[in-house]
């Protein structure tokens, strides 16, 4: 098929590659031109495992197209994506101007009858208000707004295209719906048929829900900590229930991400929008908003920042396997460390290119052992295979002062302490590990 994709970041470029990668011909737009000339060239702008692979191969196979031209990216197209941003707006709202744009702009674009697919994370009724935009800016064709929003995780999303759980279509348009399946065919994925309305909350119900699972496990380990109990086991020993699952369970500093917390806070409004407020997903936030502050509370219970202290900050996506940086807590330990006049070096693997664009002024490294050369205290914020794969030989042997605070939970405690390491992490109270099973 002829696909046209508004957006070239996380979920507009995966799915523009992955389109093409089983055949489609994909043109991708941005308004970026700085995004769209790497493009050109085989370079994506973000990291992904696997995509810059995917990527030149498919623009040398010519299935793959990339402008700033709208009639090049919307003219005689069969369908056509919109994956712009839905980033967090007022009072919690999901800001829908970009969708909107991007309806307008498709609208005055278009030289046939078109199905438009947002894949953008949208409140219950934007299709059916893309839908009328388009109709509204003058289009003459038969346009059919579909719902198919995106689960890719950042970091595995080229796995996830291929091999994700589900794919959701939502429409009142069956020829429209119809039309998406058969797009997907090739990816052997089940595919979920529903109304337009459900499709857009399914995917904020999903978000919510793993977001409610991290908060909650997040509430298990401030008991644990209270009580002497460890909760890796107390996880481990719930998650085994397959009514549970051990997904989801890892107890840290808190959710960030360009999801989760705009996606729970977006459900938080749309839902009181509609007259009902959703008290579950405001404690939810609550303890998230608790939870980043959980690192420095302990940093500070110890004394361990005075001005001048030098602190490492390790790990500044939001999660490993990605330069995604949007919310994440280091943005919250960076801000709090600086308040205290700690002299501070970021460290990590890829990620603070988008970091300076936040803090432009900070000292930062792609080399662990700078970042805690001569360290005194250290601040794990993201479990990256380089950290998690160190000794406590490593910490002691390079800092000044082997003083650690582990959001992550990425080292053993008992083998910490008995390396020497003054060892700190969420909801272990000093403790190994201690779990096993027989039949
Ligand atoms: N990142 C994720 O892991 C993820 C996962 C599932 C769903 N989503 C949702 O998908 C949507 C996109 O997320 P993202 O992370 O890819 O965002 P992003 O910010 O990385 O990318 C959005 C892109 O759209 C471009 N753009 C803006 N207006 C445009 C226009 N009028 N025409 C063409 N391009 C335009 C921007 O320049 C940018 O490159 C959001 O709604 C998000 O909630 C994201």
């Amino acid at each position: 098929m002829n696909i046209g994709i508004a957006g070239t970041g996380y979920v507009g470029l995966v799915t523009g590659v992955c389109l093409a990668e089983v055949g489609h011909h994909v043109t991708c737009l941005d308004v970026s031109q700085e995004k769209i000339d790497m493009l050109k060239g085989g370079h994506s702008p973000i990291f992904e495992p696997g995509l810059d692979d995917m990527l030149q191969k498919n623009i040398r196979e010519e299935r793959l197209h990339f402008t700033t031209d709208r009639s090049e990216a919307y003219e005689n197209k069969e369908l056509i994506f919109i994956a712009v941003g839905t980033p967090e707006g007022e009072n919690g709202k999901a800001d829908l101007s970009y969708v909107k744009t991007a309806a307008r702009e498709i609208a005055a674009s278009i030289t046939n009858d078109v199905v438009i697919v947002t894949k953008s994370t949208v409140p219950v009724g934007t299709n059916e208000m893309v839908e009328d935009t388009v109709k509204a800016h003058g289009s003459a064709y038969q346009v059919h707004a579909v719902s198919n929003p995106e689960f890719l995780r950042e970091g595995n999303a080229i796995h996830d295209a291929f091999h994700g759980d589900r794919i959701v279509i939502g429409g009142n348009h069956q020829p429209a719906v119809e039309k998406v399946a058969e797009l997907y065919a090739p990816f052997d994925i089940p595919i979920v048929r529903t109304d337009t309305k459900s499709a857009e909350l399914i995917k904020y119900a999903s978000n919510a829900f793993l977001a409610t699972k991290i908060s909650f496990i997040n509430e298990i380990a401030n008991i644990c900590e209270i009580t002497g109990a460890n909760v890796e086991a107390v996880a481990q020993g719930m998650g085994l229930d397959k009514r549970i699952g051990t997904q989801f369970l890892k107890a840290g500093i808190g959710f960030g991400g360009s999801c989760f917390p705009k996606d729970t806070k977006a459900l938080t409004s749309m839902s009181a929008e509609a007259g009902y407020e959703f008290r579950m997903l405001n404690a939810v936030l609550e303890v998230n908003e608790l939870q980043h502050n959980k690192l420095m509370e302990k940093a500070n219970e110890y004394s361990a920042i005075e001005k001048g202290t030098k602190a490492a900050v390790l790990g500044l996506a939001f999660k490993p396997n990605t330069d995604d940086t949007r919310d994440t807590p280091a943005i919250r330990i960076i801000e709090e460390l600086q308040r205290q006049g700690a002299d501070i070096v970021a460290y990590d693997p890829i990620a603070t290119d988008k970091m300076k664009e936040v803090f432009p002024d900070l000292t930062y490294t792609n080399s662990l052992e700078e970042a805690v050369n001569g360290a005194e205290t250290a601040f794990i914020i993201t479990d990256w295979a380089q950290i998690k794969e160190q000794t406590p030989a490593f910490f002691t042997k390079h800092m000044k002062r082997p003083l650690i605070f582990d959001g992550r939970n990425c080292f053993d405690p008992g083998e910490m302490v008995s390396g020497g390491v003054h060892y700190h992490s969420i909801g272990r109270s000093g403790n190994s590990f201690r779990m096993t099973m027989s039949t």
